[in-house]
């Protein structure tokens, strides 16, 4: 790791356990129940908890605890730890409806007890009043409780299938597999293995990214919700053709498709409520999505046999060009491979379907980059990108002039605005007749040129019956 490159937090000690809050919260809040108010015992765990959360408040200016699905966390970072044991202090506030205690520095003692015997007379009613005003009224200003709103996903539009549907290019489909494999590893808390890591790198390098059938699939419209393993294998592709566009060798681009692979690792460890949430995040679950970037390094640093950029691109993946971004590592710019994947990883976040959005299209994809070059993302990258994959990149199916419907299946390097097509129906269907959009007629004028790139009706058109795996 670059010197100008902070290690990755480190899990808290024992003593920093957020679970021993919890328990002290729980007794102190039977004991107030129990006990007239003076009673010593009141007082002493009172003064435990005390010193538990100033303990913690030394590390930050706050300290927030959230419980998800029985899993405590941390400042927004699982702290693991035995489940079981943690039950009864973990389920005492869960059954209250109670999820998360945020405490905030300049938290004093009588908040504390206040708090706690607020929870001891708590009834989980819909009063209309709002937690934080019930808890102003009894003095308490630094400490935040809140109920967990589980999801309501009833109103999504339309649901996408999580993985591409379709016959896929064989060597695509292998490391589709192996990436979700490899995913489901990390997230079982099993440790990832860094010779199926390597073995996964040469197969997207010496066959994926050689398929145009691969790559039409990863560069067009993609009608389906990828957001960990499909999405790692698309982003690492992305970023080999921009490696490839600016030149680096052989070495760097092997990096660069492991770090681009592992970059969202950390997600593994992230409820997947908060990652698939339509709309807006709270500002919690905001905390915890960030974190993914520190988890991700943590678990990559701790992996033996990974190149050294891996756990870097991971940790820098969205900080912008201008030092600004998560995680706050000052004003530090980050590595030349995380802006490449950074890149990689909007285009391909935004030409994917969403719970809440259609994907995007990918002319549309290159103006949403091209509007974030200079402030957020590397303008030589960005423009290298576009030219990578030109504006009507191979597999997206467009319109003509004539009215024909199109898939592009081949790029004419001289002239990228006008590519080689396949005529297909609305659905993406054969009958493929291949035409040159650059052809001219004897004025010398072109015979047709693109209108726009539409959106396929149904599923995404079969890419192998175009390209047949042929070299790109
Ligand atoms: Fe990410």
């Amino acid at each position: 790791m670059s010197a100008s490159t902070p290690a990755p937090s480190t899990t808290p000690g024992p003593s920093l356990d957020p679970v021993n809050v919890l328990k002290a919260f729980a007794s102190l809040r039977r004991l107030l129940g129990t006990y007239p108010s003076g009673h010593p015992m009141i007082a002493q765990k009172l003064h435990e908890l005390d010193d538990l959360v100033r303990l913690h408040l030394r590390r930050g200016p706050a300290l927030e605890i959230d419980v998800i699905d029985g899993d405590v966390r941390l400042d927004g970072v699982s702290f693991g730890g035995d489940r079981q044991a943690n039950a009864q202090a973990v389920r005492e506030l869960s059954d209250l409806g109670i999820d998360s205690i945020h405490i905030r520095e300049g938290v004093e003692i009588e908040e504390l007890r206040a708090t706690a015997e607020f929870l001891w007379q708590f009834k989980d009613t819909a009063s209309g009043d709002s937690l934080e005003s019930q808890l102003a009224r009894r003095g308490v200003h630094h400490i935040s409780l809140a109920r967990l709103v589980r999801l309501d996903t009833r109103w999504r539009s339309h649901q996408w299938p999580d993985a591409p549907t379709g016959p896929l290019d064989p060597a695509y489909a292998e490391s589709l597999a192996l990436a979700e494999q490899t995913f489901d590893t990390v997230a079982s808390g099993r440790k990832l293995d860094a010779m199926t890591v390597r073995g996964l790198v040469e197969l997207l390098i010496y066959r994926v990214a050689r398929s145009n059938a691969a790559l039409g699939q990863i560069l067009a419209v993609k009608q389906y919700e990828n957001l960990t393993y499909c999405h790692s294998v698309n982003v690492s592709m992305l970023s080999l053709l921009i490696g490839k566009q600016i030149g680096l060798d052989d070495g760097a681009i092997a990096s660069l498709v492991e770090a681009a692979l592992l970059h969202d690792i950390g997600k593994t460890k992230i409820p997947l409520d908060v990652v698939k949430k339509p709309g807006a995040l709270e500002k919690r679950e905001r905390k915890m999505m960030e974190a993914h970037t520190t988890f991700g390094a943590e678990i990559l640093v701790q992996t033996e046999g990974l190149r050294p950029m891996t756990p870097i691109v991971a940790l820098e993946h969205h900080r912008s060009v201008k030092g600004t971004g998560y995680p706050d590592l000052g004003d530090a710019i980050p590595h030349i491979m995380s802006q490449i994947v950074s890149v990689a990883d909007i285009y391909e976040a935004i030409t994917g379907a969403r719970t809440y959005q259609a994907p995007t299209l990918p002319e549309r994809a290159c103006l949403v980059l091209a509007r974030l070059a200079g402030e957020k993302l590397n303008s030589a990258i960005v423009k290298a990108f576009v030219n990578a994959i030109t504006f009507f990149p191979l597999g997206s199916m467009v319109r003509t002039t004539r009215d024909e419907i199109a898939i592009v299946v081949g790029i004419n390097p001289c002239d990228p605005l006008h590519p080689q097509l396949a005529l297909v129906n609305a659905s993406g269907d054969g009958p493929g007749n291949r035409i040159d959009c650059s052809a001219r007629d004897l004025t010398g004028a072109y015979e047709r040129h693109i209108v726009e790139t539409v959106l396929p009706q149904g599923n995404a058109p079969d890419m192998t019956q175009f390209f047949g795996g042929s070299p790109a």
